[in-house]
């Protein structure tokens, strides 16, 4: 059986003179004497000195960066600048070579553009390290939060034949052979041939599976991957992103906002107690970042000023008809520096006018509520006047649409007829309308999408940084 010591809890470590076992990638390889040594357990690296007078001239040739070595040695104090420990090598043993000539991780500053195309290495690095600690501690965050208040986690499916949103952004799944594709009479592709029996494709939201099931538990929430093929290459979307959607029985909008708010405090403190080193490492580089800007494109605040300032406040709550006073009369508006000018009630809203009230106007989180029905989807409740939902959707500094929620809409009468204004077939969805028909509850949920909680808790500013492997248009490598 292998043993050995992590580098994380060494480096923290007063057992001076007791014999050690690391096993970790070469960082670099100083004077043939000082190996930085990195075992991914934290972002910091231990010195390994190496003996170099008593190892063969063919082993020092492959410490290389990259490389997978194994050392053992007696853990010293150091004299050396810039730690505190050290281990004084009494053996090393190469586990993997790695050619330095073609190794494209070097040890200097890479573009992080460089590094989305070389995902496969690129946790290697101190930035994508602290980007996917916090990620982890986000999302054992969520779980913690949702179990400590008695919510079941459900585990709604990947495959379906329904599209939740109604948007029609889906990618299709199927057997059926494209070069040979079954046909029904009158020329159709005939779905009863396919794998089962009929069309589906990948969940763009767990939630209708996700309302059922709250019906029966009163509190549920999800967290898996979702699926949008919608074309938007931007900063903000991906193809395959990760989303929590916590469902309530015998709530409403108010339950809703103060269920998304804590959660939103709860988790973002989780972050910055356990991951103090971290987030100091990510505020720093932002902080770098943001120098290269000119001086009326910088942050206001620096990250963990940020992050502090989110648990400090109340989120801002008003509603979108308030929303769209503010956006017309402002100055963005009036000087037409909007590229979507906002002159009516019913406008949807672009990224631009939830920025401007989040970082412009009120400075802090928004949640805006009750939309006009014609822009939310089919299932939000339809409030008194008839022309607006109980919609809310919580917008970030930085990032816009953080969250997006509602209160269901639980009148079968009411719901039934806004599917027909919205083309949505009752037929194929019996099942969701039988929760109406059979005991049906005010209930209300949302969806937080994970990577854009990831995006602001890192201060990372492409979405395709903080997920694995993203998938975005044209892009599925890995
Ligand atoms: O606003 P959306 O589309 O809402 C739903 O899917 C509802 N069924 C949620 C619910 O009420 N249970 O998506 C929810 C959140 C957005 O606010 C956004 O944070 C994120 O999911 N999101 C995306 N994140 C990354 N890439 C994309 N393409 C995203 N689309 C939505
Ligand atoms: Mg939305």
């Amino acid at each position: 059986m292998i043993k050995r010591q992590q580098i994380k809890d060494l480096l923290k470590s007063t057992d001076f003179n007791t014999e050690v076992t690391v096993m970790g990638w070469v960082r670099t390889f100083r004077n043939n004497q000082f190996i930085a040594l990195n075992d991914g357990s934290c972002m910091g690296n231990i010195q390994v000195v190496v003996d170099f007078n008593n190892t063969p001239e063919n082993l020092l040739k492959r410490i290389t960066t990259g490389a997978a070595i194994k050392a053992t040695g007696t853990l010293i104090e150091s004299l050396g600048k810039g730690q505190t420990v050290e281990i004084k090598a009494t053996k090393v043993e190469i586990l993997g070579d790695s050619d330095p000539e073609k190794f494209p991780l070097q040890p200097k500053k890479h573009s992080l553009e460089f590094l989305r195309e070389i995902a496969h290495l690129r946790f290697r690095t101190n930035t994508f390290n602290a980007v996917f600690k916090v990620r982890h501690a986000l999302s054992f965050a969520i779980h913690q939060f949702y179990n400590e208040r008695g919510f079941v986690y459900m585990h709604t499916p990947v495959i379906t034949a329904s599209d939740a949103e109604g948007a029609g952004e889906m990618f299709k799944v199927t057997t059926l052979d494209f070069e040979n594709t079954p046909r029904t009479e009158d020329g159709k592709v005939d779905f009863s041939e396919d794998f089962f029996g009929r069309a589906t494709n990948l969940t763009v939201s767990g939630q209708l599976e996700g309302e059922l099931a709250a019906m029966a538990f009163g509190h549920i929430y999800t967290f898996g991957p979702t699926f949008r093929a919608e074309n938007s290459n931007t900063t903000r979307h991906l193809a395959e992103f990760w989303m929590i959607e916590p469902e309530v029985a015998f709530a409403d909008l108010e339950n809703n906002m103060e269920l998304a708010e804590d959660m939103m405090k709860y988790v973002i403190s989780y972050a910055k107690e356990n991951c103090k080193e971290e987030l100091e490492f990510l505020n720093n580089r932002l902080a770098e970042e943001e120098k290269q800007k000119p001086q009326n494109e910088r942050s206001e605040f620096t990250l963990l000023e940020k992050l502090d300032f989110c648990l400090a406040n109340d989120f801002q709550r008003l509603t979108y008809t308030e929303a769209i006073d503010i956006l017309k009369s402002s100055k963005p508006n009036q000087k037409k520096q909007f590229k979507y000018l906002i002159d009516s009630w019913g406008a949807d809203l672009q990224s631009e006018h939830e920025r401007y009230l989040v970082e412009k106007h009120f400075k802090r989180p928004v949640i805006l509520t009750d939309y006009p029905k014609d822009i939310k989807s089919f299932y939000m409740r339809l409030n008194d006047d008839g022309k607006t939902v109980a919609a809310m959707d919580i917008l970030f500094p930085g990032i816009g649409e953080m969250i997006g929620g509602s209160q269901r809409e639980e009148r079968m009468d009411v719901l039934k007829q806004r599917m027909d204004e919205m083309s949505v077939p009752q037929e194929e969805l019996w099942w969701y309308l039988d929760t109406r028909r059979f005991g049906s509850a005010p209930h209300a949920g949302f969806g937080l999408g994970f990577e854009r909680l990831v995006l602001f808790v890192t201060g990372m500013t492409n979405i395709r940084d903080v997920i694995a492997f993203p998938r975005f248009p044209k892009s599925a490598e890995f």
